[in-house]
């Protein structure tokens, strides 16, 4: 469903990622681990548009090269983000982005939702906007679940969160993910984590450690997970663990 053929991505000239390859197909769930700076969340908003930078190679959406459309077009093909920092935008409240992205939604879902992620006092205030670490987490993944998107890109969704929390956000991504049984409205998901905690709640199928800007092992994620919290991911660069 999404593929990516040798991205290479530059920020103000200087290339972040290298050469990167990666395939997720329909109903999987990817994971993806690395150091601080070694490119993840440049990849995320790479994929998704963000970022203004400068991306060479293919990035495919059920085989459409979308690598030159703009982040609306790519989210009304399908495609949606939960950032791991989310810019306040104080002019549209949280209750108006719903409404525009729900649009579908009948108002019990919407309420629905909107409850499972305790976000029911945030509705009024400006998008993130004074909104605090945990707030802006749960924000995000109810913005993902109203949006409904083919593919999933989530990035650190339990970094500054409370165990309490955890579970909230566990559970609304398990929700988003969970395979319905029709082939064709299966998602696929690509999700950035330091702790892991975030695997509890998901069926991972792969995992990619990405070390300066190039992935350096694929493999089983919570394989992979267990090496890097042995050997560190310096480990990573002299040990190809592949499947
Ligand atoms: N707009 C930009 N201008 C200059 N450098 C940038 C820009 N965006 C990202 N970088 C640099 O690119 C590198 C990768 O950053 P990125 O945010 O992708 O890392 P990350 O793997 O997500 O790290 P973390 O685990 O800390 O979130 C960093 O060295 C960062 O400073
Ligand atoms: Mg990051």
């Amino acid at each position: 469903m999404l593929q990516l053929r040798d991205v290479t991505v530059k920020v103000e000239g200087e290339v972040i990622l290298k050469n990167i390859n990666l395939v997720i197909p329909r109903g999987e769930t990817h994971i993806l681990l690395g150091p601080n700076g070694s490119g993840k969340t440049t990849l995320l908003k790479a994929i998704m548009g963000m970022g203004g930078a400068e991306v060479e190679g293919e990035i495919l959406l059920d085989g459409q090269n979308i690598a030159d459309l703009s982040v609306d077009e790519r989210a009304r093909l399908g495609m949606g983000i939960a950032l791991q920092k989310s810019p306040a935008v104080p002019e549209i409240s949280l209750q108006e982005i719903l409404q525009i992205t729900g649009e579908k939604h009948g108002t019990d879902e919407m309420e629905e939702k909107i409850e499972s992620l305790n976000c029911g006092y945030l509705l009024e205030r400006g998008l993130n906007e004074n909104f605090s670490g945990g707030e802006m987490k749960r924000s995000e993944l109810l913005q993902l679940l109203v949006q409904d998107p083919k593919v999933v890109l989530v990035d650190e969704p339990e970094s500054g969160v409370d165990l309490d929390n955890i579970v909230i956000i566990g559970e609304a991504l398990k929700r988003l993910l969970k395979s319905p049984r029709e082939i064709e409205k299966k998602r696929a998901a690509l999700v950035i984590t330091h702790t892991g905690h975030i695997m509890d709640y998901l069926n991972a199928d792969r995992g990619y450690v990405l070390v300066r800007g190039s992935i350096t092992c694929a493999g089983n994620p919570r394989d992979l997970f267990e090496e890097v919290n042995q050997n560190g991911f310096e480990g990573c660069l002299e040990c190809q663990i592949t499947e």
